[in-house]
């Protein structure tokens, strides 16, 4: 189903014409479907029926308390990098035995924070973390439940930013070591061992990468179970890719197909920690043309909202969708570069882009902006960040607010 459709002519989320969104609340804002949501949620589900399984929406792709709210109802767990992540995912309602704790940078007061908390599993990334952690839940009398995160050394073709299971990478523990590792851990006062967990990246089209790193990863679930350590989980991260342009990721029934024909036989609990696959596709920004521009060697369709705001093409050269909103043949399309306000050259949404004879104060819509959209947007230039709705039907919602100049400011002093 197409949650964002040309309806007469007009761009919609779900039955609500972009159109109306912006004029009530300004642009740029960011419009989610909660249709798309939950049926991308309910794909991912129903992918692993059958199987003891845990979907871990990973929290870092859209963290807000209504996307948080809305997977919660649904059944999703979480995974976290932060302890900031954490507390949003206990106030949008989520139960901390619920959430994963993933990150190479763990602050001892946010070790303290999930401990306290009850989480249901910190997954380690370094042996100097796992000492650490030790001490810190041995201080408390109580154990930290933990997987080792390790690094399967598998090359997952996808933007070096985003690829995390190389050996060169910061993440994990190398799988050559994990054994060792887990002896460690099985000898700590405040360590419980109770999974495994690998991440190999994000925005993997193909699901060969997903196999060997899966595969390898197996091997070494059932050595460390011949070594007398319990594994209840097995943690394999997210990564699965979206169609941005062009591609054809694998569905997550795809995905679940090869994951069950490599580690199905384990009797492990199976979690998964998808962002992009579950929000990406929901959500899109709309911006506003404020001027054109055209010099001898380009032109420049300048909008209103800046790399402060959508930072993706800017930082990984990625490629989003743009629409006229006001459905018009392309057939005075011209390669433009379409650009935000911000005093960076790097400040673009799109490069030498056929785009059509948009004027001032067109509305355009930038899509596939639900995952890593808000979320890593900035106050860069002092401009506050848009606010998000949500849609659902023939209704929709603002939930959270554009800032205000006061919030920019707030606390400082002359
Ligand atoms: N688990 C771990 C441990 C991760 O590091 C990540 C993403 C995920 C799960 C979720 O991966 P996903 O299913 O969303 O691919 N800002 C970049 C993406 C950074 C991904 C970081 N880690 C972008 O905009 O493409």
């Amino acid at each position: 189903m197409d949650f964002f459709p040309f309806t007469n002519g007009e761009l919609h989320a779900e039955g609500v014409p972009l159109e109306t969104i912006a004029s009530e609340v300004g642009t740029p804002v960011y419009v989610y479907s909660q249709g798309a949501l939950t049926s991308f949620f309910r794909g991912w589900y129903d992918a692993f029926q059958g199987v003891p399984h845990r979907i871990c929406y990973s929290v870092k792709a859209n963290s807000s308390l209504a996307v948080l709210g809305l997977f919660r109802s649904l059944g999703s767990a979480f995974d976290v990098v932060s302890g900031g992540e954490l507390e949003r995912v206990l106030r949008a309602g989520g139960k901390a035995g619920d959430v994963v704790f993933s990150g190479v940078g763990k602050t001892d007061a946010e070790i303290n924070q999930a401990l306290d908390a009850g989480i249901l599993m910190f997954n380690v990334e370094s042996e100097e973390e796992l000492e650490r952690l030790s001490e810190i839940a041995a201080g408390k009398g109580v154990r930290a439940p933990i997987s080792v995160r390790v690094n399967p050394d598998v090359d997952p073709q996808t933007h070096p930013y985003i690829s995390t299971g190389l050996k060169t990478s910061k993440f994990g523990i190398a799988i050559a070591r994990a054994r060792e590792v887990y002896q460690r851990a099985g000898a700590l006062p405040g360590i419980e061992v109770r999974g495994l967990d690998a991440h190999i990246g994000s925005q993997l089209t193909s699901t060969t990468p997903f196999r060997d790193a899966f595969q390898k990863v197996g091997e070494l679930l059932e050595q460390l179970r011949a070594d007398g350590h319990t594994i209840r989980h097995l943690d394999l991260g997210g990564g699965l890719g979206i169609t941005y342009k062009n591609e054809v990721p694998p569905t997550p029934a795809d995905y679940a197909r090869e994951v069950l024909s490599v580690v199905g036989h384990l009797g492990v609990e199976l979690l998964f920690e998808p962002g992009r696959s579950l929000v990406g596709n929901a959500g899109v920004m709309l911006t506003r043309v404020l001027f054109r521009k055209e010099t001898e060697a380009k032109r420049f369709v300048i909008v209103d909202a800046g790399m402060n705001d959508l930072i993706r093409p800017s930082l990984y050269g990625a490629y989003q969708e743009i629409h006229a909103v006001k459905q018009r043949d392309d057939v005075d399309a011209r390669p433009a570069d379409v650009v935000g306000p911000i005093c960076e050259s790097g400040d673009f949404l799109a490069k030498d882009r056929p785009v059509p004879d948009v004027g001032r104060g067109e509305l355009l819509a930038v899509m596939s902006a639900g995952a890593y959209g808000f979320v890593m947007a900035s106050n860069y230039n002092t401009r506050p960040r848009p606010p998000e709705v949500m849609v659902d039907g023939t209704t929709w919602r603002v939930v959270r607010p554009r800032e205000t100049l006061d919030d920019l400011v707030r606390g400082e002093v002359v």
